[in-house]
């Protein structure tokens, strides 16, 4: 294979395990717990918890090729997301340790950091702001983890990520830069090339893609893999076989679902900041959103979700969810399907109500993963529910 892909090329050829005996041009799925001690055609004996068999590490070396196409950086895939938000966490972080931590956190990875890490002795800032300054001004020298996500999930706040690295690394070079890439993925913005030492995914959502599946991966830079993978291996949170080959037949397509799920959320978004009937639309990609100029410089596209309110808080958006024929009302995102929640009860339920309050999640606040449908069939669902 040539040395030097684009990411397109990338999603459908990094990391496939070519088996030369058989020929297959897909990577083989290796459903085996136990290997041959020694290895009958010498090096490592391998072991699932290990993550090494072709199979995973075929995945692994896929997503890794993808956030950094330079090759430097190494990946590693979970069993979930939340395992690949851990695992990093635990791994570079120590009783004593100080972290920084932007305060509209997925709710899963919030309930981790305030339940798991503060019982281990981990003092943690927690930063609104997404100015680079106010979160560079968190750091101190016994900084060891800066953690972000951008866009933010749900209401699709976006960090100047390359200031904020540089901003970082000024006060204190030693701290990791951890990023939450699953709302971009890299086919809209590749953080390590940004600064950022280590990228973490929800797998569940667009590597997935198509709502069947749980799995996580970790894409960092050498100066932190190894860590990072002991950490991972003795948690023993690793895919197995069976998903990583859905996992990895999935990002093959990633490139084609990203540029359709990026149009269909323009679309929605311009149909829903036009409508009477919405009060409130966060998008990035929209000229008025206070992030677009941050997120045009940084990213490709502008990913798949939406989130927007109605007049009327809960209940009324409750009655919308109830009148859409064709975008479900579920929990996750970044499937095929189009899909709606209302993050106050669901991705962000356990964040106490006063701290959603502050991040802008409200009880009425509607999260709307677009699908790749055709977009018209989205935006006249919209429009029936709206106007229904
Ligand atoms: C941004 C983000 N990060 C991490 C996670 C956790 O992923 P999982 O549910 O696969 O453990 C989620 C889940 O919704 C998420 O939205």
């Amino acid at each position: 294979m040539p040395k030097t892909l684009r990411p397109d090329t990338l999603c459908v050829h990094a990391g496939a395990y070519v088996d030369e005996k058989v020929g297959g041009v897909n990577t083989p799925i290796y459903a085996s717990s136990s290997f041959m001690d020694p290895n009958p055609q010498g090096g490592q004996v391998h072991y699932p918890r290990y993550s090494d068999i072709p199979t995973q590490a075929a995945c692994a070396d896929k997503i890794a090729a993808l956030e950094d196409p330079s090759g430097r950086a190494k990946g590693w895939v979970t069993a979930s997301g939340m395992a690949a938000v851990s695992a990093p966490l635990l791994a570079l972080l120590a009783p004593g340790d100080h972290a920084v931590f932007q305060a509209d956190l997925y709710g899963g990875t919030h309930h981790f950091v305030h339940a798991e890490l503060r019982r281990l002795g981990v003092e943690l800032t927690m930063v609104p702001e997404t100015d680079p300054e106010a979160i560079a001004a968190a750091v101190t020298d016994a900084t060891r983890v800066v953690y972000l996500e951008s866009p933010t999930n749900p209401t699709l706040r976006v960090i100047d990520l390359a200031a904020t690295a540089r901003a970082v690394r000024k006060r204190n070079p030693d701290a990791a830069l951890v990023i939450d890439n699953t709302f971009a993925t890299p086919m809209n913005q590749r953080p390590l090339a940004l600064g950022f030492h280590v990228v973490v995914h929800s797998g569940t959502k667009y590597l997935g893609g198509h709502s069947d599946l749980s799995c996580g991966a970790v894409v960092a830079l050498p100066r932190f893999f190894e860590r990072i993978r002991d950490t991972a291996v003795s948690l023993g949170a690793t895919l197995n076989v069976l998903d990583c080959y859905l996992l990895e037949r999935s990002m093959k397509t990633l490139h084609l679902r990203m540029a359709r799920h990026n149009a269909n959320a323009q679309a929605a978004a311009e149909f829903l900041e036009r409508h009477p009937g919405v009060s409130l639309v966060n998008y990035p990609g929209l000229p008025g959103h206070h992030g677009h100029r941050k997120a045009r410089n940084q990213m490709a596209g502008y990913g798949g979700i939406v989130s927007f309110e109605v007049p009327g808080g809960k209940d009324a958006a409750e009655a919308l969810m109830a009148r859409l024929r064709l975008v479900v009302p579920a929990v996750s995102l970044g499937g095929v399907e189009s899909l709606i929640c209302l993050p106050a009860r669901t991705s962000h339920a356990k964040m106490p109500p006063e701290e959603r309050a502050a991040i802008g999640v409200t009880d009425g606040l509607l999260r709307l993963s677009c699908g790749v449908e055709d977009p018209a069939d989205i935006v006249a669902d919209l429009q029936r529910a709206l106007e229904g």
